[in-house]
């Protein structure tokens, strides 16, 4: 059986059902002719778009010439009110600063010192989990936002504050579903922008709740009783360049984007990692196996999980949380045979690039192995982007390979999962590859 992939719609539809279409699902509403194109162009009347699935081209947007490329700050709209100054939506000067002060905790080095508190959010999911039938995204979302918080705050997500954040944010959600119609389809500049008044709200409770623990933060670092922890690091680094620190505003910009970026997309691959576990047996027993390993925190154990490693890269091929990037080009380009002018929406699609008929080996496949063969190390190296590339490349990005191979270990090592007659999940973009009905699967105590 291969891994589920949505339906892709006809190749010939009006413009009226590709919005209609688009509303439902970015990933259902694009035509199969995708995963074997270079470059495509949608042209509506309001704006031109342009996906770009050659590797070269990716390299020559992301990587050569980032300054070119900046993010819209239409694709930005939608989270402007939860996000304000992020590092996520930022350009220019105001980026490079806020990168120049985020990136040194982030650091590989770093990361063994992280590594503790990603353990006890492990050993904290497997003790939520029981035996019997149950949606897995919730137990996913809960042990990522867990992990952020006891990283960046030395807090467990039962904390009041963290526990009131996490609630708020589903609440958000629900009323505005980040991955919008206007991120990838931008209006005209003369259209009026309305959020909804809960959404605001609900923002604004979130806002102030970070708030409450920036400040919080703030108090113990002036009394130098503070954890050393990802929060301190960020607050107490001064930008090498202006010899500036973040501003209390600005950091609640940056807690923001942080629970946001970094719960909500390891979530998803870790949801998508175990249904796959379910759906191949052989490679579950493999990484059950090298999980055994996993007896006292120590971050060496970290590269014994090769398997695990190779597991959770191929989910995070086929389903790549973030399945599709929106640049602005600030100057004409000449793209293979097509001008594309000055204020074009770039869209470097994940999604597609991940699943190219014409790059990879047996796309639709779930196959681990394939980052030892010569075509899986060629497409890692140009075709393979879950974290993006370049200057904008994902903060978190081994964060994240870290805490994803921990926790997918970890559960495995406890538990067996097996998929649920009935409940085969169809991928949606949400904010995040998501599946429509939540992704099912029995789990039952494993036998040592
Ligand atoms: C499997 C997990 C993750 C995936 C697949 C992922 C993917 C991505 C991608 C594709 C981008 C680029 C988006 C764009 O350019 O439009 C991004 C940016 C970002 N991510 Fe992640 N991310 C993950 C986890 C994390 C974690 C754990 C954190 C932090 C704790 C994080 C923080 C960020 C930040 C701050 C940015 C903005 C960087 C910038 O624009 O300079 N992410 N991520």
């Amino acid at each position: 059986m291969k891994p589920p992939k949505p339906a892709s719609r006809p190749d010939r539809v009006s413009l009226w059902r590709y919005m209609q279409l688009f509303r439902q699902d970015i990933l259902s509403a694009q035509p199969a002719r995708l995963y074997r194109a270079w470059m495509a162009e949608f042209r509506t009347p309001f704006f031109r778009s342009y996906m770009m699935n050659q590797p070269d081209l990716v390299k020559t947007v992301l990587k050569d010439r980032p300054e070119d490329f900046p993010k819209s700050d239409r694709i930005g709209e939608g989270l402007r009110p939860l996000l304000g100054n992020s590092v996520f939506l930022t350009n220019g000067e105001t980026w490079k600063r806020q990168r120049r002060i985020i990136d040194p905790a982030f650091e590989g080095g770093r990361l063994r010192e992280t590594f503790p508190a990603m353990w006890d959010a492990s050993e904290a999911a497997a003790g939520r989990l029981r035996e019997g039938v149950s949606e897995i995204e919730a137990q996913t979302s809960h042990a990522a936002a867990d992990v952020i918080f006891r990283t960046l705050f030395s807090i467990p997500i039962e904390n009041e504050l963290a526990a009131a954040v996490f609630d708020e944010f589903r609440i958000y959600q629900r009323s505005q579903p980040i991955l919008n119609l206007a991120a990838f389809v931008p209006l005209p500049k003369w259209m009026p922008r309305l959020f909804r008044r809960d959404t605001r709200a609900s923002a604004a409770r979130i806002r102030d709740l970070i708030g409450q623990l920036v400040a919080a933060r703030a108090d113990e670092i002036a009394k130098g009783t503070a954890p050393d922890d990802l929060a301190t690091k960020i607050m107490t680094t001064q930008d090498p360049v202006t010899g500036e620190k973040f501003a209390p505003e600005e950091m609640i910009d940056q807690v923001a984007i942080f629970f946001l970026a970094g719960h909500e997309t390891s979530a998803s691959a870790l949801a998508w990692a175990l249904y796959l576990m379910a759906l191949y047996p052989d490679w579950q027993d493999k990484v059950a196996a090298e999980a055994q390993a996993l007896s006292t925190c120590d971050f060496s154990v970290i590269s014994k999980l090769s398997v695990t490693r190779d597991v959770f890269r191929e989910t995070l091929r086929l389903y790549p949380p973030v399945p599709m990037m929106v640049r602005e080009n600030t100057c004409p380009e000449h793209f293979r045979d097509r001008d594309v002018p000055k204020g074009s929406q770039l869209v470097l699609s994940p999604w597609h690039l991940h699943r190219h008929e014409r790059l990879w080996d047996q796309p639709d496949d779930f196959d681990p192995a394939r980052w030892h063969t010569e075509n899986g190390k060629a497409c890692q190296r140009e075709a393979y982007i879950p974290f993006s590339t370049g200057a904008r490349v994902c903060t978190g990005a081994g964060f994240a390979m870290v805490e994803g191979v921990l926790i997918l270990a970890r559960l495995l090592r406890d538990f067996e999962v097996e998929t649920v007659n009935g409940r085969n999940p169809v991928p949606v973009a949400h904010l995040t590859v998501r599946a429509q009905d939540g992704i099912w699967l029995r789990l039952r105590k494993r036998q040592r």
